[in-house]
């Protein structure tokens, strides 16, 4: 946000951001008041060894305590997961997070399973095989939810995948960074941790409970060896004491997610209904997260025009498999939405 305020000189706090995608309800008040009164503690050393976050991480997933490996945000698990894996022969999707190129490209042959706008950029696993038996590769990466997509890979089509990886001894990462904002049972493939140790579960917290400043994410596997290996590259007391008291809070409150995925729910489906107005030249694709991936037929870039209006889009056209014409929106307030649809009903009636 910051670099494009600058670029087209405008003042950042006067422009609606809908470029990241960050909980609309904000940060749960309990944590606000926690980190408030917790001021005192940032004059000592978080404990070297994080018990009690992971104690809690463990307690929220019901999973051991020595399977979490934690980041200062999901972004640091990232790249010291590739430092650590050497995959040699990584298949990614496209588009996907860019920061998994950047993290694993430094180690590894990357190869792209392109996404394509005519299947709704939805992942076709059985072709997805083919193609990973195709390129002979060593592991296969997928962010699910994709982003910037917002498209869920089934758990069922999960599963034919992890049986193919473990048949073929291929390591399988699965970044679940926007899975809270979907019913968590249905999708996420952290049960299946215990049955394959080249598992590798990408979870942050930063999106859910809007702390992108404070930075805290993990890493779960059941993987010891890897594990030994990512702690043994990590620097000593990563984890601020902020974000440690933050993982702490907020996981005590499940609550909070349900609200999130109701709310956002809502608002995303009045979000699509409402821009099912602007087709042909404006065209939403299904989403189950608090984003939405748009395709626009128009001539102008989409994101100068909002920005005219005070309304700030993620241009997609920096993703590989991209062209000019792809944007992202999050899923915001209802008065803040409502912004955006009338931004966009100028814009487009001008085009
Ligand atoms: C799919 C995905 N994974 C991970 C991250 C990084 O998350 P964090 O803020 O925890 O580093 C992002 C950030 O946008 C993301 O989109």
């Amino acid at each position: 946000m910051q670099e494009i305020a600058e670029k087209y000189q405008v003042k950042q706090e006067t422009l609606l951001d809908f470029s990241a995608n960050i909980n609309p309800l904000g940060m749960p008040s309990s944590l606000q008041q926690k980190l408030v009164t917790s001021i005192q503690k940032l004059a000592h050393y978080p404990d070297i060894r994080y018990r009690k976050l992971k104690e809690a991480i463990a307690k929220f997933h019901q999973l051991p305590q020595q399977d979490i490996y934690l980041g200062n945000g999901a972004a640091e698990v990232i790249f010291n997961l590739a430092q650590v894996l050497k995959l040699s022969q990584l298949l990614l999707l496209a588009p996907t997070f860019m920061e998994y190129e950047g993290a694993f490209r430094n180690y590894d042959t990357v190869f792209s399973y392109y996404l394509l706008a005519p299947h709704n950029f939805q992942v076709d696993v059985a072709d997805l095989i083919a193609y990973a038996k195709k390129e002979k590769v060593t592991g296969i990466c997928l962010c699910n939810p994709n982003n910037p997509t917002g498209q869920v890979i089934a758990k069922k089509d999960l599963l034919i995948l992890l049986d193919f990886c473990r048949q073929k001894k291929i390591s399988l990462i699965i970044d679940e960074a926007f899975i809270d904002f979907t019913p968590l049972e249905e999708n996420s493939m952290i049960s299946e941790l215990a049955n394959y140790q080249e598992l590798f579960i990408i979870r942050s917290l930063t999106k859910m409970f809007a702390i992108p400043g404070l930075r805290l994410g993990y890493l779960l596997t059941s993987n010891q060896n890897i594990l030994k290996q990512m702690e043994m590259i990590t620097v000593p007391w990563h984890i601020n004491t902020f974000a440690e008291i933050a993982g702490r809070e907020v996981l005590k409150n499940p609550d909070f997610i349900k609200e999130t995925q109701n709310y956002v729910k809502e608002e995303r489906e009045f979000l699509v209904e409402n821009l099912q107005k602007f087709k042909p030249i404006l065209k939403v694709f299904p989403s189950e997260v608090n984003y939405l991936f748009l395709a626009y037929q128009g001539v102008t870039c989409l994101q100068e025009r909002l920005l005219e209006k005070g309304v700030l889009v993620r241009k997609c056209d920096s993703f590989r498999g991209l062209s000019a014409g792809f944007y992202r929106i999050a899923v915001r307030s209802r008065v803040e939405n409502m912004a955006l649809l009338q931004a966009l009903e100028e814009v487009l009636c001008e085009e």
